[in-house]
């Protein structure tokens, strides 16, 4: 049921990408589909007609005018016709197939990249859905060859029942025969898709390690770590040991598959000549004509191998079907964030502040809570300071202020609004936040700021005064290319960056969009002393009007803020400015004489 739910869906969807291309198919395969029989029944008529012709003696000299051969003319005529036109017809079907093929499988990619920007990061954070996005992803690109395989059962379906028809009228017990020929097949079909299937769903994992494994060991950014580390051998090494079980789990279904294969089909050739021997018996006979001997001979061949086409046929598609319930569940998966019905604007300018209240959370399929009974405010127009160990629960404070994640206990309120009462993409476009692990297009540096409003590409001044706050002006200017410099090693004529540069065209991103709250998530860490220190200060500058969070190892950046905030374990434990701070020879006045202890 859900092969045949999924094949339905993929047809909806090729119906909606091409309806001309597909209809023009389906209409071209009904014609060649009736043709089969019909040229078996035109050579019955031309052996019948020599045979008869010759019952008449020799060819006169003068037979074009006593139109003698005319008949047998026509029929040879009738088959070349047939047969040229089928030909033609073929080729117009591959045609429409192939182009049906590519704008399907474009559609497909666009709708997997629009479905993934719609699902939550905990979709894309957690193995379980990593395995059916890549499913998924390698689905995406092949699967539109089921549908000339249906489309070619059908045409098989009706040439099989038009050649069934010409042998019931002749002889109905080769019907019987051939179905004892064909049921043994049937089942080995069906057990092996099934195999085939498992085996390849199962090894989902291991394909990802693969996949991994393969990135590593041949890319441009894992390249100096893996020469220095001397890592190349060893990744061969583990690259070789998974692949090896899977090809040995292959080698043994493929091997298997075949003798099964071989087995049943010498069934089917004894089925068609003990059908054979039947035929030529009748015709002995008197039974039947030489004409009637060779359509049927020729009927049930070539039905013979119609019904396993289609035996087989259905079983593969069934198997691809599976294949297809990959894309199809990947594309069911329903984001878990959900809009408000009537969404609330959101406060432009910022009034009151953000409040974390008593909030906590766990990430999904873990027991711990990274964040509990965790009390914050960030004042409107404050510029808070967030600081705290490896693991504190920083960057989870920013996932849920983003509404990357939805808290689990307590409540996140910006001007006294609960935050899931906005809706996301209004949320996020009121706040400017760069993550430790930002990303590095390689787009042009001009593009690489842009991303931040992307509404707002064109507009240059808005770009370049980004990029002079977040000091990325200075490195763009030095860029042969300036602002429209591609960026990255992916592509040809692109120009790397150090990190540090990298993070100053990131921090851009973040003022590109103007927003009133800005986050950075320790995006300075790549950053020199003096660097930071000046990105900082303009930080300041800018966001007296934004309210700012901070987050940052670097206590020369963080004794700036208006605000300091120690996260411990996904609470607060300390909260106030640098002196207040220092005075009450805590925590963080800890950090700190230790961190500038190494300085003196
Ligand atoms: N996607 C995730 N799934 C499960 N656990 C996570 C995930 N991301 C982070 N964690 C865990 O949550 C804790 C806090 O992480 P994080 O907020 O990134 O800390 P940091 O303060 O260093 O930014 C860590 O112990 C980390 O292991
Ligand atoms: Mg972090």
């Amino acid at each position: 049921m859900k092969t045949v739910r999924n094949v339905g869906r993929l047809f909806t969807q090729m119906w909606q990408t091409s309806p001309g291309l597909m209809l023009g198919s389906i209409v071209l395969r009904l014609i060649v589909a009736v043709q089969p029989p019909l040229v078996l029944y035109f050579t019955k008529l031309i052996i019948d007609e020599v045979v008869r012709q010759t019952g008449l003696g020799p060819v006169e000299a003068n037979w074009m005018e006593t139109g003698r051969l005319n008949l047998l003319g026509l029929f040879l005529v009738g088959e070349f016709a047939l047969v040229f036109g089928r030909d033609l017809l073929q080729r117009a079907i591959q045609v429409l197939d192939a182009l049906q093929g590519e704008l399907h499988s474009n559609r497909v990619s666009i709708d997997l990249m629009r479905h993934a920007a719609d699902l939550d990061l905990m979709h894309f954070e957690e193995a379980s859905y990593q395995d059916k996005l890549e499913r998924a992803r390698r689905q995406a690109s092949s699967r539109s060859t089921v549908l000339g395989q249906v489309f070619g059962q059908v045409q098989s379906v009706i040439t099989a029942i038009a050649l069934a028809i010409g042998l019931l009228v002749y002889a109905p017990l080769l019907i019987l025969l051939m179905a004892l020929a064909i049921l043994p097949a049937v089942w080995g079909e069906v057990r092996f898709n099934r195999l085939a299937y498992w085996l390849s769903h199962e090894r989902s994992p291991e394909r990802r390690q693969m996949e991994y494994l393969r990135q590593i060991g041949a890319s441009a950014d894992s390249a100096k770590e893996v020469k220095l580390f001397g890592l190349g051998s060893h990744l061969v090494e583990r690259f070789r040991l998974l692949a090896e079980a899977i090809y040995v789990e292959n080698r043994r279904l493929t091997i298997e598959r075949t003798a099964w294969g071989a087995l049943l089909g010498t069934l089917s050739t004894l089925a068609y000549y003990g059908a054979y021997a039947y035929v030529v018996w009748r015709a002995l006979n008197g039974d039947f004509t030489i004409g009637d001997l060779v359509f049927l001979s020729g009927s049930f061949s070539q039905l013979n191998g119609y019904f396993q086409q289609i035996l087989i046929g259905f079983t593969q598609i069934a198997g691809q079907a599976l294949y297809l319930d990959d894309l199809f569940s990947f594309f069911d998966i329903k984001p878990t964030i959900t809009e408000p019905a009537n969404p609330k604007p959101f406060p432009v300018p910022l009034k009151q502040g953000i409040v974390f209240d008593n909030v906590g959370f766990r990430y999904p399929g873990s027991e711990r809570f990274v964040i509990r009974n965790l009390n914050l405010e960030i004042k409107a127009g404050e510029t808070v300071a967030l600081v705290g160990e490896n693991g504190a629960g920083k960057t989870t404070i920013v996932k849920l202020m983003t509404r990357l994640y939805e808290a689990e206990e307590g409540r996140i309120t910006i001007d006294g609004i609960d935050i899931r009462d906005f809706s996301a993409a209004d949320l996020r476009t009121n706040i400017g936040a760069i993550f430790q692990d930002f990303l590095r297009y390689s787009f042009t540096a001009r593009e690489n700021i842009g991303v931040g409003r992307i509404e707002e590409t064109a507009d240059l001044p808005r770009i370049t005064r980004s990029a002079e706050q977040s000091l990325a002006s200075e490195v763009i200017e030095r860029l042969p290319g300036g602002y429209d410099q591609q960026l990255g090693k992916q592509f040809e004529g692109g120009q790397d960056l150090s990190g540090g540069e990298w993070q100053k065209l990131a921090i851009a991103r973040a003022y590109m969009r103007e927003a009133e709250i800005i986050i950075l998530d320790e995006p300075t860490a790549a950053l020199d002393a003096r660097a930071e220190s000046e990105v900082f200060a303009r930080f300041k500058s800018l966001s007296e009007s934004a309210t700012a969070l901070l987050i940052s190892h670097r206590f020369s950046t963080v004794r700036m803020a208006d605000r300091i905030v120690v996260l411990e374990q996904g609470q607060v434990r300390e909260a106030g400015t640098h002196e207040e701070l220092v005075a009450l020879r805590g925590h963080y006045a800890e950090l700190f004489e230790l961190q500038a202890a190494g300085y003196r």
